[in-house]
């Protein structure tokens, strides 16, 4: 193990796994793994060998449910989708959907996203990275656990390519601002006022609407490497 791996190691996990019990459809999702599935320890991850063609790759971040990924991805069949979650139910659910909508365009890492885009994506090959409902963690002493942060800006603009989006969508009105200031206190990102991709709702984004939440999509082009 590297110095790199050491230290990322050693980061505050931005998530508490839950242990929770799945339901039927989520174990039965799980048989499909093998299938979709993708291990960090197998190494940098070869788009065009892994899906069988070229085209334009979009990350997802914490899916949840994965309910509105496998919309966006069976919207979206010309590109593919990657998406990461360290939930086991939720990966299980999304497993599910892929089967059952007979998707063949999204793969899935069950595991921690630093240790993904660290260890698996290439550099400069990411068309769009999507983060919907990252945990807010609202009390000050938890707020270190926040997945965007000034380091984790610096990983996305190595893995991202120049001119690409990074879309996050949140409904915590104090964590959009935390983000439009740490986005816009790292180095190469613009925030584009006007963009919309028209985004399916997501579980936990209907939740905080029928609690009243605002919701915030924040988009950020990245116009500098370095
Ligand atoms: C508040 S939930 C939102 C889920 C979904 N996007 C939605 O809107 O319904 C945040 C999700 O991010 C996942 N998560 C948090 N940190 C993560 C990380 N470092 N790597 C992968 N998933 C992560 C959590 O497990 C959780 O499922």
């Amino acid at each position: 193990m590297g110095r790199v791996d050491i230290l990322i190691d050693h980061l505050i996990k931005s998530y508490v796994r839950r242990a929770g019990r799945s339901t039927s459809g989520q174990r039965q999702g799980w048989l499909q793994w093998d299938q979709w599935g993708l291990m960090v320890e197998s190494g940098i991850v070869d788009p065009v060998h892994c899906f069988g063609s070229k085209a334009p790759l979009v990350i997802e971040i914490g899916f949840g449910m994965g309910e509105s990924l496998a919309s966006m991805a069976a919207l979206e069949s010309e590109k593919h989708f990657i998406g990461i979650e360290v939930h086991r139910s939720g990966v299980g659910a999304l497993l599910n959907r892929i089967h059952t909508a007979n998707l063949s365009n999204i793969r899935i890492y069950c595991d921690d996203a630093i240790h993904v885009l660290s260890r698996c994506i290439s550099d400069h090959s990411l068309d769009r990275m999507q983060i919907y409902f990252p945990d807010p963690w609202p009390k000050r002493k938890h707020q270190k656990r926040r997945l965007i942060q000034p380091y984790f800006l610096d990983i996305l603009r190595q893995k991202m390519k120049l001119g690409s989006v990074l879309h996050i969508a949140t409904d915590w009105g104090e964590y959009a601002e935390y983000i439009l200031q740490v986005c816009s206190n790292s180095p190469g990102w613009r925030e584009e006022k006007n963009s919309d991709f028209g985004r399916p709702s997501t579980k936990f984004e209907r939740r905080g609407v029928r609690l009243g939440y605002d919701v915030y999509d924040l988009y950020f082009k990245l116009f500098e490497k370095e």
